[in-house]
């Protein structure tokens, strides 16, 4: 029980969904710790600001996994198996390990002229469009990360737009329900998929993982198998598309960082910082639960399986951290942005999806030298829900 008053974020509706920052900045203002009702419907505890942010992701009195949350909440599963993301160490350690040599920086590297190529024809057939105009996400920012994850794990016919529609559900649709049958759809579909890799193994990262579960099954078992595929699948193309869509959005609406960046594109990995740090894909983290009383900021989360979560949209413009942190600036420092989480759980993906950002966003600017917006920023269509942030589609004429 608590006496906390309760923020009723889920009230605020589209305008919240539209734009979160003013909301967080007002309730940093406050303080750090706060009780909210969020969209998906579920009472948490909210923290904003970027040191006492930071410092819990990184802090294992928090559990990740579902089986500490309180019944209270009234919560299920929203995952399919068990992946490293919904563990902690020492299954977390073990888990990371048997993928983390996979994608080093230096492995990533590696695929950049892939990567490079596999943008060079979706550009090709998004500039066919004769009355040249498209819709950024459906032509480039999906099908990229995609394609890259696919090739990687080695999935050469997945089903793209039934596997898009529950993995889109999964994380972003405010209703319990729906997130649970997607999970569950998604089950049925990984078992099939690995059912056909083992009929037809390869030498990739999928038939390597199917190797290690069957060979050394007191390593992965089934369960994680296909949490392993399930997270790589979904945290490998979920987020990166709106690191592309967020790139090009916020590179569009300030006209002076787009001509700095089209007069010296050595700017573009710092540019990929800054949009990660202004507009990262991630808005809050998946869930952590507590596990014992947990003080942040002076105020005392009670144990017992609350839910926590950190604003990294709002740490990632906590003015004490970044100065002038709502302008975007390209050119700034953004080192140290939180946008692919602390601690144990950082983004595995980090090095690829940069990669992937910024061959997507330079090339594009490169092909079309005057891109700009096809429809009002005003009226673009947000993803609803906490976790992921970005326009459902942007359209855009050059
Ligand atoms: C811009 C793109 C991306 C962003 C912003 C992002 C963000 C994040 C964040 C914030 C976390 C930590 C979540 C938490 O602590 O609750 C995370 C974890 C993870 N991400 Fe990414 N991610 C991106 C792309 C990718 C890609 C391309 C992959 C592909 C393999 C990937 C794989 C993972 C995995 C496996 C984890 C779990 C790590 C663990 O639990 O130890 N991510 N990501």
């Amino acid at each position: 029980m608590t006496t906390e008053p309760l923020t009723d974020l889920a009230a605020l509706g589209e305008r919240f969904t539209r734009d979160p920052y003013p909301v967080y900045a007002a309730l940093r203002e406050e303080g750090p710790v706060h009780r909210v009702r969020i969209p998906e419907g579920t009472d948490a505890w909210l923290v904003v600001g970027y040191e006492l942010g930071r410092d819990l992701l990184a802090d294992q009195r928090l559990s990740k996994r579902w089986s500490r949350a309180s019944p209270a909440l009234g919560i299920g599963k929203v995952s399919a198996g068990t992946s490293m993301l919904s563990s902690d160490a020492p299954d977390h350690t073990r888990l990371r390990k048997l993928v983390a040599r996979e994608f080093t920086a230096r492995r990533m590297e590696r695929l950049a002229p892939r990567v490079q190529e596999m943008t060079d024809g979706l550009l090709d057939a998004m500039l066919a469009a004769p009355d040249r105009t498209a819709d950024l996400v459906e032509a480039l920012s999906f099908p990229l990360p995609m394609a890259v994850i696919c090739e990687l794990l080695g999935v050469p016919f997945l089903d793209r737009e039934k596997f898009r529609t529950w993995s889109g559900q999964a994380v972003s649709s405010v209703d319990p329900a729906v997130r649970a049958s997607s999970a569950e759809a998604m089950t049925g579909y990984i078992t099939g998929l690995l059912a056909d890799k083992r009929a037809e193994p390869d030498e990739d990262l999928l038939s390597a993982l199917i190797h290690t579960a069957d060979e050394d099954g007191d390593r992965l078992s089934g369960d994680e198998l296909i949490g392993m595929v399930w997270l790589l699948l979904v945290a490998g193309h979920e987020t990166t598309v709106n690191l592309i869509t967020n790139g090009v959005h916020s590179l569009l609406a300030h006209p002076d960082q787009l001509a700095a960046l089209r007069a010296d594109f050595s700017l573009i990995d710092n540019a990929v910082e800054e949009i990660l740090r202004f507009e990262g894909p991630v808005e809050t983290p998946t869930y952590r639960f507590t596990t014992e009383p947990v003080e942040v900021g002076g105020v005392v989360i009670p144990g017992g399986g609350e839910l926590v979560l950190v604003a990294m949209s709002d740490a990632n413009r906590d003015p004490a951290r970044f100065p002038d942190a709502s302008r975007f600036d390209i050119t700034r420092d953004a080192r140290g942005h939180i946008a692919f989480g602390h601690g144990i759980h950082y983004c595995l993906g980090a090095p690829l999806a940069r990669i992937e950002a910024r061959t997507a966003i330079r090339s594009l600017l490169e092909r079309c030298p005057d891109l700009r917006p096809a429809a009002d920023p005003a009226t673009l269509t947000w993803r609803t829900g906490m976790l992921m942030r970005g326009p459902l589609s942007l359209p855009v004429a050059w």
